[in-house]
């Protein structure tokens, strides 16, 4: 059998987090600059069953039967065994690596899961499709925190923008038109931050004060809105208002943090049209939007201001 690798990228939400996880809209993007990848290859010597995990970056090395029933892990192989109705797989080592900072918002345990549930699956002769990966990568999620909207795995399984909807009876997933290429830098703030506390904390707060979280998501929702528009319309500068906006609601939800507030004014100080937090929030990365031209100024001004690092992607023209 021979080995079998696959890669998933990283995402940042453009605009939306948190209120996607009370069924309004939110915009993601992947992120190919960051990546996860697993390698599934045959272990001849071992008794068949015997699936062996490898990843070093974690320092994690164990076999399947022996790690616990709530790993992340475990879960992705369990659940592609299951789904495929393999019950003793034949032996082999799956190795699991990843540029992706782990608790930063950019979607790590996410393409992790995919990587591995892509890569496994064809190992065992049964490639899943895309909206197998998408359905078992979020049973994955809900161990990283107990209430994810799904975008992340949506936007990593399917590697293109979303604009995405959680719903009953059916999540909508739509891609839209973006006439025009449009730069973000993303920009760490060093500082990890699991998105299940984040997650935690926002529902503890809307649990006290529901109307008030409840008028705060429904602003966040138009703002992703706007935007979609604005993107369809192909005035992608347009955005940087309303990602302002969208980080002073994030603030009010409580998810902003002084590494964040420092990073989100150096942007805009040094001439991005617009910056927020991404993801989570507490720590992990911010998005600014930039021209061009603006990507070493506003750079250098976010490692200035202490980011751990940052980075360019852009959001190319899709049809
Ligand atoms: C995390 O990337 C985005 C959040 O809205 C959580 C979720 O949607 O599951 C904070």
């Amino acid at each position: 059998m021979p080995a079998v690798t696959a890669s998933a990228p990283g995402k940042i939400i453009l605009f939306g987090e948190h209120a996607v996880v009370y069924g309004r809209p939110a915009i993601a993007v992947p992120v190919t600059q960051v990546k996860a990848r697993a390698v599934v290859s045959a272990a001849p010597g071992s008794a068949a069953g015997q699936v062996l995990i490898e990843a070093p970056s974690i320092h994690q090395q164990a076999y399947l039967a022996d790690l616990a029933a709530d790993d992340p892990l475990k879960k992705a192989l369990t659940l592609a065994l299951e789904h495929l109705q393999i019950s003793r797989p034949p032996a082999c080592k799956v190795r699991i690596g990843s540029t992706i900072p782990v608790a930063a918002g950019l979607g790590s345990g996410a393409a992790v899961s995919v990587a591995l549930l892509r890569a496994f699956s064809a190992f065992l002769g049964h490639p899943l499709p895309d909206e197998v990966v998408n359905a078992l990568a979020f049973e994955v999620e809900k161990l990283h925190h107990g209430t994810p909207s799904g975008i992340d795995n949506t936007v990593i399984t399917y590697a293109r923008p979303v604009f995405f909807q959680r719903r009953e009876g059916g999540n909508l997933i739509e891609t839209f038109p973006s006439p025009q290429p449009f730069t973000v830098l993303v920009a760490d703030t060093g500082v990890p931050s699991p998105t299940a506390a984040a997650v935690g904390d926002v529902r503890r707060a809307w649990q006290q004060d529901p109307p008030r979280y409840e008028a705060l998501f429904d602003r966040a929702g138009e703002l992703t809105r706007a935007a979609r528009k604005a993107i369809e319309a192909g005035k992608p500068h347009e955005l940087g208002p309303l990602m302002d906006a969208n980080h002073a609601l994030l603030q009010e939800m409580g998810v902003s943090s002084p590494e964040l507030e420092r990073l989100v004014q150096a942007a805009r100080a040094a001439g991005a049209l617009g910056a927020k937090l991404s993801g989570g929030g507490r720590g992990g990365n911010m998005i600014a939007l930039v021209e061009a031209d603006q990507v070493e100024a506003v750079s250098q001004a976010l490692l200035g201001a202490g980011a751990a690092r940052a980075f360019m992607t852009r959001v190319e023209a899709q049809g």
